[in-house]
């Protein structure tokens, strides 16, 4: 929100609402995520489908400090850095001297000392990267890659550029985000997208162990049975069981969680019929999907990761231009 005054309450946000950190989808505007679907989409060249190499980045540099482990967002990261023409620095956690000590925000500062432009950061602890974003340089810009159960705006961007491929109007959209609903920083930042962008069926279906409180208030409608919540829906969003998150056991089994909530073929068929299944990965077939659905023709789990390289390389861009806009005006 943009106070009178010409302050803003979001971090992530310079005093014209515009973005200079990318932390959480919640408080970004319609416009402004339209704005960063919409230069996602112009990364894709329209005669093949592929994405282009642009100079929007040339002379700046991008680190990624991944202190949990990921596949498809650090290499997302690396590909989109590197298409955008910035030079790229991969901090392995593992062997760096975090390991003797460090602090955080002193790994940030001697990666800032190097002259680091952009950090995107992976942490389990929800809101570090708004911390780090509080100790940067002022030309600095951090990107959230996921924090603790907290936020993951990226993939629920790239998620969105994906559904909006398949079915452009969000207002008439019947959504279903299904399992382990308690511990998904994945979950709150699409819902937060959804709702921004007009989508007023969102289905939340999960044990009622793996959901968290007070869902409604967030304007979704809570199921804890999975057959009856996919009739008619357009998206299936299946999620992983987050276990490095779960202090204590709460599903009897993965075997009783697959029959209750895996997305299998029948399960499948409730949903409209030309409704996409959705997975950010990692995916454990066989405990939230079936091997077949994984892999069945309304799958567009591949396309997702695909698709978060250009909106990757939109929030990279926007935010760094919008930084360079703010000095030229000094
Ligand atoms: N979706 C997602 O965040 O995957 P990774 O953990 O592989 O980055």
């Amino acid at each position: 929100m943009i106070h009178p005054f010409g302050q803003t309450d979001n971090p992530q946000l310079n005093t014209d609402g515009e973005l200079q950190h990318f932390l959480d989808t919640d408080g970004l505007s319609k416009a402004t995520i339209t704005h960063i679907l919409d230069t996602a989409d112009s990364f894709f060249n329209p005669t093949d489908g592929s994405i282009r190499k642009v100079p929007l980045l040339r002379g700046k540099a991008v680190a990624n400090v991944f202190f949990e482990s990921s596949t498809r967002t650090r290499s997302t990261f690396e590909v989109a850095a590197k298409r955008l023409s910035a030079d790229v620095l991969n901090l392995d956690v593992s062997t760096s001297a975090t390991s003797k000590g460090e602090s955080l925000i002193d790994t940030i500062k001697n990666l800032q000392a190097m002259q680091v432009d952009m950090f995107t950061v992976r942490h389990q602890d929800s809101g570090a990267a708004h911390l780090i974003a509080q100790h940067v340089a002022p030309h600095v810009s951090v990107i959230n890659a996921g924090d603790g159960r907290h936020a993951h705006p990226s993939q629920a961007l790239l998620d969105m550029l994906t559904i909006r491929r398949h079915k452009p109007n969000f207002e008439n959209l019947s959504v279903a985000i299904i399992g382990d609903i308690l511990h998904s920083r994945v979950a709150r930042s699409q819902i937060h997208a959804l709702r921004t962008l007009g989508c007023e069926d969102i289905r939340i279906i999960g044990p009622k162990t793996l959901l968290p409180k007070h869902l409604e208030k967030f304007g979704t409608h809570v199921y804890d049975a999975l057959d009856p919540a996919l009739e008619g829906v357009d998206v299936m969003i299946a999620l992983r069981l987050q276990k490095e998150r779960m202090h204590d056991a709460l599903i009897p089994s993965e075997r009783e969680f697959f029959k209750e909530y895996g997305l299998n073929a029948s399960r499948i068929a409730l949903a409209k019929p030309d409704a996409i299944v959705m997975h950010p990965g990692p995916t454990n077939r066989g405990v939230e999907i079936a091997p077949d659905v994984a892999d069945g023709e309304q799958s567009v789990i591949l396309e997702q990761v695909n698709v978060g390289v250009a909106l990757r390389m939109a929030v990279m861009s926007i935010c760094l231009g919008n930084r360079q806009k703010t000095e030229g005006q000094s």
